[in-house]
C-alpha cells in the first residue's frame, strides 16, 4: 500500500473534520486534526495565564506542554483528557492570537510532519497545502456560506453539550476566519493546486463522495 498523503484546508466550520475523519474510516488512513492541536496550546497557554504576547511564556509552555491524541483520536493534554474544553467558547475565542505565534507553528507543523511521514494521513488544518505538505497527493480547500457554517456548528455545539449560543459562534466563526487569513506566518489560503468544493448545498455524504471520487481507491 502507497504511502499518501490528502489536505483539507478551508475557513472554520467548513465540515473539514467531519469529512476527513469519514474519508480515513473508508480509506484506512490515520486522520489528523490539526486544529485539535493549536486548540490544545491554546487551552494550556490559557490554564497558565500565559498571553500571546509573552514570548518566553511561549516558548517555555511550548516545551513543557505534553499534548497526544488518545485511541479514540481525543486530545490528551499533561495527561488529562480536554476534548470538551478545546471545544469551547473559552479557547475557541482565543485560538488565532496564539496559531499566529511562529514559535507554536513550527513545533506543531514539525509534530505533524512527524506523524504523516510515517502513515498514510488525511490532514484537515489551514496551512496543509499551503506550507506543511505542498507536496500532498491530494489537496482540497472547502469553503461554505458563514451562515450556514454557524447553523452546522451550532447544532454540532448543542449535541456535545457545548455553551456557545448562534450569535456567538458566527462572530467567532468570522473573527477567526479575518486572523487566520491576515497573519504573516502561514495564513489560510487555497493552494495554488488545491481543488475548491463549496459545501453550502452538499450533505456529508456528497462532501465525501466528491473528495473519494478524486482520490480513487488506494488501497
Ligand atoms: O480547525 P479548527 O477550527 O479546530 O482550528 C482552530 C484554530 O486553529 C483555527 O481558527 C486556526 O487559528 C488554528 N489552526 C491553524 N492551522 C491549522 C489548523 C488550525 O492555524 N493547520
Amino acid at each position: 500500500k502507497k504511502h499518501i498523503i490528502i489536505a483539507i484546508d478551508g475557513p472554520s466550520g467548513t465540515g473539514k473534520s467531519t469529512t476527513a475523519k469519514i474519508v480515513a474510516k473508508d480509506l484506512g488512513i490515520t486522520y489528523l486534526d490539526t486544529g485539535a492541536m493549536y486548540r490544545a496550546i491554546t487551552f494550556a497557554a490559557l490554564e497558565k495565564g500565559v498571553a500571546p504576547t509573552n514570548k518566553a511564556g511561549i516558548d517555555q509552555l511550548l516545551q513543557s506542554t505534553k499534548i497526544r491524541f488518545d485511541n479514540n483520536n481525543q486530545i490528551v493534554i499533561n495527561g488529562i483528557n480536554r476534548e470538551k474544553e478545546i471545544r469551547g467558547k473559552q479557547v475557541s475565542e482565543a485560538v488565532s492570537p496564539y496559531s499566529a505565534i511562529p514559535e507554536v507553528r513550527s513545533v506543531l507543523t514539525q509534530w505533524q510532519r512527524e506523524i504523516a511521514g510515517e502513515r498514510s494521513c488525511i490532514l484537515d488544518g489551514r496551512d496543509i497545502g499551503t506550507v506543511v505538505f505542498p507536496n500532498a497527493d491530494f489537496k482540497f480547500f472547502l469553503v461554505t456560506d458563514l451562515k450556514v457554517r454557524a447553523e452546522r456548528r451550532y447544532q454540532e455545539c448543542l449535541q456535545k453539550g457545548i455553551a456557545m449560543t448562534l450569535e456567538e459562534i458566527e462572530k467567532n466563526l468570522a473573527e477567526r476566519d479575518r486572523i487566520d487569513s491576515s497573519r504573516a506566518t502561514a495564513p489560510l489560503k487555497k493552494a495554488d493546486d488545491a481543488i475548491e468544493i463549496d459545501t453550502t448545498q452538499l450533505s456529508i455524504e456528497q462532501q465525501v463522495k466528491k473528495i473519494e471520487d478524486r482520490v480513487g481507491v488506494v488501497a
